[in-house]
Formats: structure tokens, C-alpha cells, sequence
């Protein structure tokens, strides 16, 4: 049976673990960071066959996992520590030789773990290079995992695809100098990777809840032309850009001509369920196979049985690809769908 360390966005590591629950017979869950992550182990499964099915039909909250090789007890002392990550780290022989490396080293801030993320990686990259390997920050073929918490550090080594995510607990990161007019833009940059759906494919979107205007600039950048619907204004910067057309009104009042879209982005502030009402009057807007980045607001008490319920409600009208809470989603989370 192995162990894995699991990471959620914060307050939501409940719904991973009870996801986990669900779908792996004879796990068992524990926290480490309240809240945030955790560990769980592969039951009944084969972990090869469970690493796959992970990956396939990725769980909504579990935002990383990586396979836990070895554990050690966390004592402050930097040279037993190092030591101890020398030590792990020449095991891997097989995997480093030949091979680009990225390790990542996360502490929970009650951690006497003394090092920080780069003095823990530089303890381990003159073994990776020891032993043939190159030391990357990106791209790599294996990642060395370390996580330290207040009592134990685990370390482990894996495939990037097999931790969901290749960012160190899956928190992705755009470059700071990325000029963008919201934040909220960030959302829609990290839905593009996390679906694999590059926007530049499309056209012709609509825009639901668009002000101030990040997700429309990202569209407009991407060379579509944007139909923006809010009755708030847009930042002045958008106002005069010759591919954007800003209708200032609610969205349930809008209509358009059967076919006119092949992409649907929705970001609108406001309970999930009328959200989901006046993006399905909107459908027959969208051409067949269009797709729809939508967040849904997690404002009830049971964010997965609601989550649940929207599905099965959208799925009138839309295949379901990916439901997915982003790194950069807050008390949400985004679903990638197509018109059907
Ligand atoms: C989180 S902001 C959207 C941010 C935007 N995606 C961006 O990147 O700048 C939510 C927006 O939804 C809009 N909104 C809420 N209810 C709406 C409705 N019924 N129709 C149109 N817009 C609505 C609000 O006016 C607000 O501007």
C-alpha cells in the first residue's frame, strides 16, 4: 500500500479527502495541515491502476498529490536533515541518471524544517548531478517531492502527470509582469492549461459577468472577438477595442442569434443555480460542440452534492468535461463544458 500527500486550496482538504473516500475502497484518510493537506493511502488499489484513474477523471479538490518513498522525523537539525534528503535522494539512481530533475520542498509554517524551499533543493541538486541528472525548475521528467510538517517530512519521486499538477502543491503561477486588468483573469489563464483547451482556437465568445474585464482581455489578446455582457463598467483600457462590444445589462435579459458563439465564458457573481438558468436559455447562442468555462459559486453547505446537482442540470444541454477547483478559484470552482 502506498501513502500519498495530498493538497486542496485551503478549507477545502474536507472535500478532497471525502472525494478520496469515495472513490478509493479501503483508503485511509488523515490530515496534516488543517484544511489544506493531507494523507491517504491507496486501499485496495494497485497504486499504478489507481495513479491512472486519477489522472483520467481527475477528483474536483484535489488539487497535487506525490507517492510518499520514505519519511523521516523532522528535528531542526540542518545537518541530520540534509543527511536525510542526501540519503533518499541516492536511491533514486535509476530515475536521475540521464534525466531532468525539478525538486520542490514545501514546509507547513509550524515545521521546524530548517531549510526553505530553495536551501532544501540546493541540499539535494550536487546528488542529482552526482548521479547524472540535470536539475530543472520546469519540464522536468521526475519530481523530487519533500513536505515537512510539524512532526515528519515525507519525500518522494514521480512522474509530473502523476501529481496532477507539476507546480509544487499545485500552486500554479503566472509571471508577476503578466500586465493583467483583474486578477480573476489569472482563473481563466489556469482553466486554459488545466482543460488543455487553448483559447486561441476560438472566435467568437461571449462574456457573462465580464467587468472589470480580465477574462475579456485575455480573450481579446487571444485575437477573438468579444461580446461582453455586464451592467457594470469595463475598464476604460477595453473601451475602445475594435473586436469587443460591451452590452451593459443583466445577462438574463440578452439574446442572440441561434449559432453566434463558439465559446462561452461566465464568470458571474451570483448563486450558481440562476447562473446555470440563464447560461442554458443562452445555449442555442452557441454553435454545436461550443464550449463553456464557467465558475460555479460554492455558496451552499454541500459544495459536492451541489456540484453534483448543477451537472445534472447543465447536462441538458451540455457534455460535462472537467469540473475542477483552480488554484486560482476562491469559494468556486470551474467547469470546462461543451454544447451538445
Ligand atoms: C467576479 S466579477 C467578474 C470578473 C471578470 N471575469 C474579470 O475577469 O474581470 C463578477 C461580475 O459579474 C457581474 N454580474 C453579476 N450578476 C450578473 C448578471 N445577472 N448579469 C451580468 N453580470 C452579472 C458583476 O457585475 C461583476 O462584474
Amino acid at each position: 500500500m502506498t501513502i500519498y500527500v495530498g493538497t486542496a486550496n485551503p478549507g477545502f482538504a474536507p472535500y478532497a479527502m471525502e472525494e478520496l473516500r469515495r472513490r478509493i475502497q479501503g483508503t485511509k484518510v488523515s490530515g496534516l495541515a488543517p484544511g489544506e493537506t493531507f494523507s491517504f493511502t491507496s486501499g485496495d488499489y494497485d497504486p499504478e491502476p489507481l495513479l491512472t484513474d486519477l489522472r483520467r477523471n481527475e477528483p474536483i479538490f484535489l488539487r497535487h498529490l506525490f507517492p510518499v518513498e520514505a519519511e523521516y522525523e523532522v528535528t531542526g537539525n540542518p545537518d541530520n536533515t540534509a543527511d536525510a534528503l542526501k540519503a533518499y535522494a541516492l536511491t533514486l539512481e535509476d530515475r536521475i541518471k540521464g534525466s531532468k530533475i525539478a525538486i520542490q520542498v514545501r514546509k507547513e509554517h509550524n515545521s521546524p524544517f530548517p531549510f526553505s524551499s530553495a536551501e532544501g533543493r540546493d541540499v539535494i541538486v550536487p546528488i542529482i548531478e552526482q548521479l547524472g541528472g540535470e536539475s530543472v525548475a520546469r519540464e522536468a521528467d521526475w519530481i523530487i517531492s519533500v513536505y515537512a510538517t510539524k512532526k515528519k517530512l515525507f519525500v518522494g519521486c514521480s512522474l509530473p502527470r502523476d501529481n496532477l499538477s507539476d507546480w509544487p502543491g499545485g500552486a500554479v503561477r503566472f509571471r508577476k509582469d503578466e500586465e493583467v486588468i483583474s486578477r480573476a483573469a489569472f482563473k481563466l489563464l489556469e482553466a486554459e492549461r488545466a482543460f488543455n483547451l487553448p483559447l486561441d482556437r476560438f472566435s467568437n465568445a461571449l462574456d457573462l459577468g465580464a467587468a472589470p474585464g480580465g477574462w475579456t482581455s485575455v480573450l481579446l489578446d487571444r485575437g477573438m472577438k468579444v461580446t461582453a455582457v455586464d451592467p457594470a463598467e469595463m475598464d476604460p483600457s477595453l473601451e475602445y477595442h475594435p473586436k469587443l462590444r460591451h452590452i451593459r445589462s443583466n445577462a438574463a435579459d440578452v439574446s442572440f442569434a441561434p449559432g453566434s458563439f463558439d465559446l462561452l465564458v461566465c464568470d458571474m457573481s451570483w448563486d450558481p443555480h440562476h447562473t446555470r438558468r440563464i447560461v442554458s436559455e443562452l445555449a442555442p447562442a452557441l454553435s454545436a460542440g461550443a464550449s463553456g468555462i464557467i465558475t460555479l459559486k460554492l455558496m451552499y453547505k454541500k459544495p459536492l452534492q451541489s456540484i453534483n446537482d448543477l451537472m445534472e442540470d447543465y447536462s441538458h444541454e451540455f457534455d460535462v468535461r472537467k469540473v475542477k477547483q483552480l488554484f486560482h478559484n476562491r469559494e468556486e470552482v470551474t467547469m470546462w463544458v461543451k454544447r451538445k
